[in-house]
């Protein structure tokens, strides 16, 4: 349709109908009878049959045949036939779900990730969904939030990357095979103070700017569609009904045209936090900071039509947030074909097709973390007489808490994939549950079932396992996190494995066989006790509907592990937040000082992390030459080329990632004793040397001054090219 003729649309709009397309309900308010599923403070609520027909979108309903008849009856009730937009969480995966984004990160292979991000809007465009609550990329320091599962990780560089590369992946050119992103969530949410969910988010302006806002501003940047606003204050203000955040940075500073929706029940929450009295004025704050689409509260269905009688509020913001929806619908076509071609026949030819189910198992391979390989445990033999021991050993629960439209049936478990590479049955024992206590689930607990999490006598199950175990050389001991203490609304205090779990390890560590640790989880965990007690230790993530096959390919080495770390994992609880672009303090603690007791220190653990971010081992090794630079004086506008050598000193083919850290020396505010800047995947056969160069550009060099200018500043600066974040080696140079 042309921009005109939607000018027209709007313009013969009645306020209720214009007021309808921002309000969206999930299907429970559309199919009457069916129990409403609510999260967060939306109680039953007062809407009428009329204004829940009138509504633009719908939430979380997926499937062609449903969506396409909803469409239909929906039309047929509609005097404006403006299609309904169908909206979802597919976040990492459809129904082939690949690993969980903070594994995504962990590929740092932003193309690898584009590719599965346009399998995931093929499958789901099939399946008739226009947009997607996706890509989540909230900066995250503090592994005890949840939803660190979503978010590629803590460094503001790299979730750029990704951002730019999943918003691509999702829309492609908005054709019927690819669906409108929706960045999210709108601003900091990854910051909530202790780790607690939906808990006050509070920092300073040159910490959002310089952190937190880059990797949604890449996805922007990048075309993204939407925007999801957040649950959490900024700046005292809840992110809903922020103008300063709204107006003028997303929209007249990011130039943000797009969409922006609000989280669910977030516009009304805003009464909780106390910055409304009422719902009234909740909408009127929401309306005022360009809050497009009401998620599932009543707040705007209810009170819109008054605000804008009584003359508080002004007709045109209406028509402006109308306008930006019915343009999206525009772009996606609907106009012209409502359905977008969605059918049965397309989502059964391409879900879960083989293409899609190899990228996923690829991806997972390139997900996975050796974190640990003594004595080179790893690869196995495929002689090996081996064991599968655990709860996660024979579990389809590999896909993780954000695959609400994923099955578990489908996934390839541990034991399958390994059964598969092997060709041959393997002996295997749960050992133990996966939770100690489930006593803090609250209703989640009645999912526990679903999940094959039944309570058996833990004393026959560690015997039955150590009976197994005693039989075999080498045991694949599969321990992990539980789904549903992980992910939204699954903070945790304690971030350590299950005391049953460390049990079971415990018994297998003292049968003096060869352990490998593989562990699935949606966050880091605290693996400082449990380090010493295995031989090599594999961290899945989530790994996805093919975990056990990229597992297997890993374990009998066909992949060389290469996955690095983009989140810190902490040493302690006590550590955190702990990361390692940090400020170096007046008073850093220096090895050769150790001894000085005034020092930036703890007196009962090292500062140091148990892995740094970019860390990751390899079956070879990678030797690094000194960085060499073309010049060691930046002229402004010029660029220097930063080289290092890098040789596969090992055995095995493998795949490194080398980092590039800058370190700013001495600015008008303090910087971060490095930061990332650049990384390449370099593949080294045994014995190859490969020169690995980049182009250092003095945008790379900027940053928000003392006076809050976003640029670099004359003087000398550190760089470095190494394996992981941890890297010392450096040279300098000075920009003038
Ligand atoms: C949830 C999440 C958000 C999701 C939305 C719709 O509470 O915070 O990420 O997209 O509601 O389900």
């Amino acid at each position: 349709m042309k921009t005109e003729d939607l000018k027209k649309l709007l313009e013969s709009m009645t306020l209720e109908e214009k007021i309808g397309q921002m309000v969206q309900f999930d299907a429970s308010f559309h199919e009457t009878g069916e129990e409403v599923s609510l999260t967060g403070p939306a109680e039953a609520m007062g809407v009428t049959r009329e204004q829940i027909e009138a509504t633009g979108s719908i939430l979380n309903t997926v499937g062609a045949e449903k969506l396409t008849a909803f469409q239909k009856q929906y039309l047929e009730k509609s005097r404006t036939k403006i299609p309904m937009l169908f909206m979802a969480d597919i976040i990492y995966g459809y129904k082939t779900i690949f690993p969980i984004p903070l594994g995504l990160g962990a590929t740092w292979n932003p193309d690898l990730v584009r590719e599965c991000m346009d399998k995931v809007a093929r499958e789901s465009t099939a399946a008739g969904i226009h947009v997607t609550f996706s890509p989540m990329v909230d900066l995250v320091r503090d592994p005890r939030w949840g939803r660190v599962l979503e978010s590629p990780g803590e460094d503001a560089y790299l979730n750029s990357r990704f951002a730019r590369a999943m918003v691509e992946g999702f829309q492609g050119n908005l054709d019927e095979e690819h669906m409108a992103s929706c960045v999210k969530h709108f601003a900091a949410y990854g910051a909530p103070e202790a780790g607690r969910e939906y808990n006050t988010v509070d920092m300073s302006e040159r910490r959002l700017r310089q952190d937190y806002l880059r990797s949604y501003q890449a996805a922007i940047d990048s075309g993204c569609e939407m925007v999801m606003s957040s649950f959490n204050t900024v700046d005292g203000i809840p992110a809903s009904v922020n103008r300063t955040l709204m107006r003028d940075i997303l929209r007249n500073e990011f130039g943000f045209g797009g969409v922006l929706i609000s989280d669910y029940a977030s516009i009304k929450e805003v009464i909780n936090h106390g910055v409304a009295e009422n719902e009234e004025e909740a909408a009127l704050l929401a309306a005022e900071a360009g809050m497009d689409i009401d998620m599932m509260t009543d707040v705007y269905a209810n009170h819109l039509k008054k605000l804008t009688e009584k003359g508080e509020l002004d007709e045109e913001l209406i028509d402006e947030g109308v306008m930006r929806i019915l343009t999206l619908k525009n772009k996606l076509g609907l106009f012209e074909d409502p359905y977008r071609k969605a059918s049965r026949e397309r989502e059964e030819k391409v879900v879960l097709c083989r293409e899609h189910r190899e990228l996923a198992r690829k991806t997972a391979g390139e997900a996975i973390v050796l974190l640990e390989n003594k004595n080179k445990a790893l690869p196995l033999k495929e002689e090996e007489k081996i064991a599968v021991i655990g709860p996660y050993g024979d579990c389809g629960a590999l896909i993780g808490m954000w695959a609400i439209h994923g099955d578990r049936k489908d996934t390839v478990t541990f034991k399958q994939g390994i059964e598969g590479r092997l060709q041959r049955s393997v002996p295997s024992a749960e050992g133990c549950g996966m939770l100690d206590d489930t006593s803090r689930l609250g209703d989640f607990a009645g999912l526990l079932e679903a999940f094959g999490t039944k309570s058996r006598d833990r004393e026959e199950m560690l015997l039955e396992a150590e009976k197994t175990a005693r039989e075999a050389d080498t045991l694949i001991l599969c321990l992990g996190e539980h789904t549903l203490v992980s992910g939204e609304a699954g903070s945790r205090g304690d971030l350590s494995l299950p005391k049953q779990q460390l049990a079971l390890l415990d018994m297998a560590a003292a049968l003096g066989k060869k352990v490998i640790l593989v562990i699935c989880a949606g966050r880091p965990l605290v693996l400082t006790e449990v380090r010493e007690k295995a031989d090599a230790i594999l961290y899945t993530w989530f790994p996805g509907t093919e975990g056990g096959n990229a597992l297997a390919d890993i374990l009998y080495g066909t992949v060389n592990p290469s996955g690095r770390l983009s989140m810190t994992f902490p040493y302690s609880v006590g550590q955190i937040p702990v990361y390692y672009n940090s400020f170096m303090t007046g008073r850093p603690y220096r090895e050769e000082d150790s001894k000085n007791r005034f020092v930036s220190k703890y007196v009962d653990m090292p500062n140091e992390p148990l892995y740094p971010f970019g860390y990751g081992l390899s079956y070879t090794q990678f030797s690094y030459s000194s960085p060499i630079l073309s010049r060691d004086e930046m002229v402004r506008g010029q660029t220097i080329t930063a080289s290092a050598e890098i040789t596969n000193t090992g055995a095995y083919e493998g795949t490194e990632t080398v980092q590039l850290y800058i370190r700013d020396m001495a600015g008008s505010v303090v910087r971060p004793v490095k930061e990332l800047k650049g990384f390449q995947k370099v593949a080294l056969k045994p014995g190859e040397t490969k020169k690995v160069s980049f182009e250092i550009e003095e945008e790379m060099l900027k940053f928000y001054t003392k006076d809050m200018e976003y640029k670099a500043e004359n003087g000398r600066f550190a760089l470095f090219i190494g394996e992981n974040s941890s890297v010392e080696q450096s040279v300098y140079f000075q920009l003038k």
